[in-house]
C-alpha cells in the first residue's frame, strides 16, 4: 500500500519526505504504475507550433581541439556567429543517433543522456543578434529533431541590453526546463529525481560544448524559478505537460569574469513576453503523481544562493589525440559490460581528477562541491579491488571520516598523484555488492569500477533550504557527464545508474543518518554491443528532405 502523499507544508519537510519515500528498497521499489502504458507514451519532442523556425547549421566534425586539450589549455574563443551557435547546440542537446530494432521501430539518442531515453530536459537560447543567424534579439526554444531554434518571443534591443547588463560581451544565455511527466510516465514517483540528474548531465554537456569553442558556461543561480519561468515563457504553461524552470546558464568567452546579479536585480531585467507558438500535446492521457507536483513546488521557493570560485586545476596528462567533437558525438551508454576489460591506473586517476572543481566542467556550477565519490573498484590495473573514496572538496573529509564506517583505513593508494584526494577505504571484492545495490544490474559488477555519488545532504539542505535539493542532483549529473566522456576517451563506456537501493548503499558505507546520502550511481567498463540494434545517423531525416 502506498503511504498518504504528504501532510507537510514546510518546503524542507516536503523535500525530506519525498526523498525517503522515493528510495528503492529490495522489498519495495518507489511507487510507479508497475507497467508501461504505451497508449499514453509521451512524445519525446516538444514543439511550439506556429513559432517561426531558424535553421541551425550542422558544421562538419573538427579534429581539433583534442578532447584532452580541453583540460590542459583553453582553446581560443570562437566569434559569436552561426557556426558557433550551431556547434554549441549540436554538441550539447542535439540528436546523436537513431537506434532501430526492426522496420518502423526506432528511437533517437541525444548528445546528453537521459534516464530511460525519455528526455525531460528542454533547452532555450536567449540571445541578441547573431551575424548570419539571428536578426533580432529573442527567446528561442531549441528543437533537437529539426536542429532549429523556435522563436518564442522577440526582444527589443533595449530589453536584451537590460537582461545582459554587466555580463561579458559577447554572451548568450541558455535556460533549461524539465517536463516531469516524460519521466513519470515510466518511473512514477522517483522520476523527479531523474529529471534533475538529466538537467545536470545537460549542464555538463553544455559546459563541454562551450569549451570546444573557447567559451565557458556558468549557472546564474540567483534567478528565482518564477522569474526564469517568466523569461522562458513557461509561466504560461499549465497541466501535467507543463515545463518547470531549472536553471539559467551564462555562456561567454573562457576567462571572462561572470557577474552574479543579486536575486533582486532579476524582476526588473526580465521583460513581459508576447509569446509565439503553441506547445504540442505530448500524451493523450496522464496519470497524476501528486508527490512530484509537491516536491517541484517546494524546491522552487527562493532560498540562499551559494557561490564559490575554484582555482584552475593543473592537468599535465599526455594527450591521446581524440577529437573533442568526436568523443562528444560518440558518447553512449553501455547496455551490458564484458566483465573483463580493465582501466589502467593512470587513466583512472586522470578520469577522477577531471571531476574535480578547477577542471572546467565542475566550474559550471557556482557553488562549492557538495558531492564526493564512493568507488567500487573491480578492475583497475595495479590497484587492489575494494572501496575507495574521492573527496571532491577538502571540507568534506572531516565529515566523511565521522560518518563512514570505522572499519575504513583511509590509505593513499599506490601511485596516486599528490593533488588527487583519493583514499583506499577497504580491500574487498565489491562486485557482488555493486550489482546487488544497483537493483541487481550486472553492469555495475561487470565494469572496471562503479561509483556511488555521496551528497552532503543535511548540511546542503540546512544552508541552502529546499532549493538545494535539486542542485545536489544536478551536481551528480554533471559528474556523470564527465565520467561518460572520460570513459569514451579511455576506450571504454559508461552508464548512469538511477536504479539503486539507497539505504543498502548507505549500509555498505556505514552511513546511519542523512548527513550523507547516495544520490546517483555510475559504472565504467568494456561495453558489449547489442547486435540486434542498428545505429543510424542523427540527421538523415533532414538531409533527405
Ligand atoms: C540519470 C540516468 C539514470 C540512468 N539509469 C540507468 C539504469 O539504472 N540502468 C541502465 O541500464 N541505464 C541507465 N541509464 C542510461 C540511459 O538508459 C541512457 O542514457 C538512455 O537510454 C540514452 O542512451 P544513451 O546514453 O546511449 O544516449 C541512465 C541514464 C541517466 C542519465
Amino acid at each position: 500500500m502506498i503511504a498518504p502523499m504528504t501532510t507537510h507544508t514546510d518546503p524542507l519537510d516536503i523535500v525530506r519526505h519525498y526523498h525517503q519515500r522515493t528510495k528503492h528498497r529490495p522489498e519495495r521499489y518507489a511507487a510507479s504504475l508497475g507497467y508501461l502504458d504505451w497508449a499514453s507514451q509521451p512524445d519525446p519532442f516538444r514543439r511550439f507550433e506556429g513559432a517561426p523556425g531558424v535553421d541551425l547549421p550542422r558544421p562538419p566534425l573538427r579534429p581539433a581541439p583534442s578532447y584532452d586539450s580541453l583540460f590542459t589549455s583553453t582553446p581560443q574563443a570562437a566569434a559569436l556567429d552561426a557556426d558557433t551557435v550551431g556547434r554549441l547546440l549540436l554538441h550539447s542537446l542535439a540528436l546523436s543517433a537513431w537506434k532501430q530494432v526492426g522496420p518502423g521501430q526506432s528511437w533517437s539518442l541525444r548528445i546528453n543522456p537521459s534516464s530511460g531515453a525519455l528526455h525531460p530536459t528542454e533547452g532555450y537560447l536567449i540571445s541578441g543578434t547573431v551575424p548570419g543567424l539571428i536578426d533580432a534579439p529573442g527567446v528561442f526554444h531549441y528543437a533537437p529533431f529539426s536542429h532549429q531554434l523556435e522563436r518564442r518571443a522577440a526582444l527589443s534591443d533595449a530589453q536584451w541590453a537590460a537582461l545582459a547588463a554587466g555580463m561579458p560581451q559577447p554572451c548568450l544565455l541558455m535556460g533549461l526546463t524539465s517536463i516531469h511527466w516524460r519521466e513519470a510516465w515510466k518511473y512514477g514517483e522517483r522520476a523527479w529525481r531523474y529529471c534533475q540528474h538529466d538537467a545536470g548531465h545537460a549542464i555538463g554537456a553544455i559546459a563541454v560544448a562551450a569549451r570546444t569553442l573557447g567559451w565557458q558556461a556558468r549557472v546564474l543561480d540567483s534567478v528565482a524559478d518564477a522569474e526564469l519561468d517568466r523569461l522562458l515563457g513557461t509561466d504560461q504553461q499549465t497541466g501535467p505537460e507543463a515545463e518547470h524552470a531549472d536553471c539559467l546558464i551564462l555562456l561567454s568567452p573562457a576567462g571572462s569574469l561572470t557577474p552574479a546579479p543579486g536575486a533582486e536585480a532579476w524582476p526588473a531585467r526580465i521583460p513581459a513576453l508576447d509569446l509565439l507558438g503553441t506547445a504540442n500535446t505530448l500524451s493523450r492521457e496522464h496519470h497524476p503523481w501528486p508527490i512530484i507536483d509537491a516536491v517541484a513546488d517546494a524546491v522552487c521557493k527562493p532560498g540562499s544562493v551559494l557561490a564559490a570560485q575554484s582555482l584552475p586545476r593543473t592537468d599535465t596528462s599526455p594527450d591521446r589525440g581524440h577529437s573533442a567533437e568526436q568523443i562528444i558525438r560518440q558518447r553512449r551508454s553501455a547496455v551490458d559490460m564484458d566483465g573483463r576489460s580493465p582501466i589502467d591506473r593512470n587513466s583512472f586517476y586522470r578520469l577522477l581528477g577531471r571531476t574535480l572543481p578547477g577542471a572546467f566542467v565542475a566550474d559550471a556550477l557556482p557553488w562549492a562541491p557538495r558531492v564526493s565519490l564512493a568507488l567500487m573498484v573491480h578492475r583497475v590495473t595495479d590497484l587492489a579491488p575494494g572501496f575507495y573514496l574521492l573527496v571532491r572538496e577538502p571540507a568534506h573529509e572531516a565529515s566523511l571520516r565521522k560518518s563512514l564506517s570505522d572499519q575504513f583505513v583511509w590509505e593513499t593508494p599506490e601511485g596516486c598523484p599528490p593533488d588527487l584526494p583519493l583514499f583506499r577505504l577497504i580491500d574487498d571484492d565489491a562486485r557482488r555488492a555493486a550489482q546487488t545495490v544497483s537493483c541487481q544490474q550486472a553492469i555495475a559488477s561487470d565494469g572496471a569500477f562503479a561509483v556511488g555519488m555521496l551528497a552532503q545532504f543535511d548540511a546542503a539542505l540546512d544552508t541552502g533550504g529546499a532549493r538545494a535539493y535539486p542542485r545536489l542532483f544536478w551536481e551528480t549529473g554533471l559528474i556523470g557527464q564527465v565520467l561518460y566522456l572520460e570513459a569514451e576517451a579511455a576506450g571504454l563506456r559508461g552508464t548512469g545508474i538511477g536504479c539503486f537501493f539507497d539505504d543498502m548503499m548507505h549500509a555498505l558505507m556505514g552511513l546511519t543518518d542523512t548527513a550523507w546520502q547516495s544520490l546517483y550511481h555510475f559504472t565504467v567498463g568494456g561495453p558489449v554491443e547489442d547486435a540486434r540494434l542498428q545505429t543510424l545517423p542523427p540527421y538523415a531525416h533532414l538531409d533527405s528532405q
